[in-house]
């Protein structure tokens, strides 16, 4: 491949992705890709910054002044880190990207879904991923999950309406574009997690 290419994982607290982005990682490594890792928000040294502003639980942040921040942070996370990463060949496996916002600050918070398609289309040129795997499984189960890892981040402090709204934006915008989303049933175990993200993903590769 002489142009990299970009895929993104996506789903709401405690659907694993983490551990399957490590995953898929290694598995196409080992079959001779040039593959890297990343993450939103926070993956840059700016990034970091803001991550701890957008994550911190003694804040109250406009939604509106939310929003921007998670833009702030791709912008540099795409120029930075993903752009240069594709244009040398590499497969760069994102846990997070703007469907994340469309989800939490669009679906969840209810921000205008036109606006963040906008600064979208300004500000980052409809940049988007090539294939993006969602992780899906019921909101009461990934919350329980994180908390049995003490994980207990902003978001977790949020009720389980807005955690539904997140998981039904999420479906929502993989029924726009299924030619884009692979959805994966994330109440099964990671091993069969694992195997049908690779198949999958194989199967996608062969075709592009
Ligand atoms: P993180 O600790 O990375 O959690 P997770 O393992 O669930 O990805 O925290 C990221 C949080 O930021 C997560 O709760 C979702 C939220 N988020 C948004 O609200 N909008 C966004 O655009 C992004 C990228 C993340």
């Amino acid at each position: 491949m002489a142009q990299g290419i970009f895929i993104t994982f996506e789903g709401i607290e405690g659907s694993g992705k983490s551990t399957q982005v490590k995953i898929l990682a290694e598995k196409l490594q080992k079959d001779g890709f040039k593959t890297i890792t990343t993450f939103e928000p926070g993956d840059t040294e700016f990034g970091r910054k803001i991550r701890e502003i957008l994550l911190s639980t003694s804040l109250t942040i406009n939604p509106l002044s939310e929003l921007l921040l998670y833009f702030a942070d791709r912008i540099q996370h795409v120029s930075e880190k993903i752009n240069p990463y594709i244009s040398e060949g590499f497969i760069v496996i994102s846990d997070r990207f703007t469907d994340s916002t469309l989800a939490y600050q669009g679906y969840g918070r209810g921000i205008s879904l036109e606006l963040i398609n906008n600064l979208n289309k300004f500000l980052l040129d409809e940049f988007k991923p090539k294939i993006t795997i969602l992780l899906d499984l019921p909101v009461e189960q990934g919350l329980a999950r994180n908390r049995n890892i003490n994980k207990n981040d902003k978001f977790e402090f949020e009720d389980i309406s807005f955690h539904n709204k997140v998981r039904e934006g999420f479906l929502k915008l993989a029924a726009l574009e299924p030619e884009r989303f692979i959805i994966v049933d994330a109440t099964k175990t990671f091993e069969e997690i694992a195997s049908e993200i690779y198949e999958n993903i194989k199967e996608r590769l062969k075709n592009l």
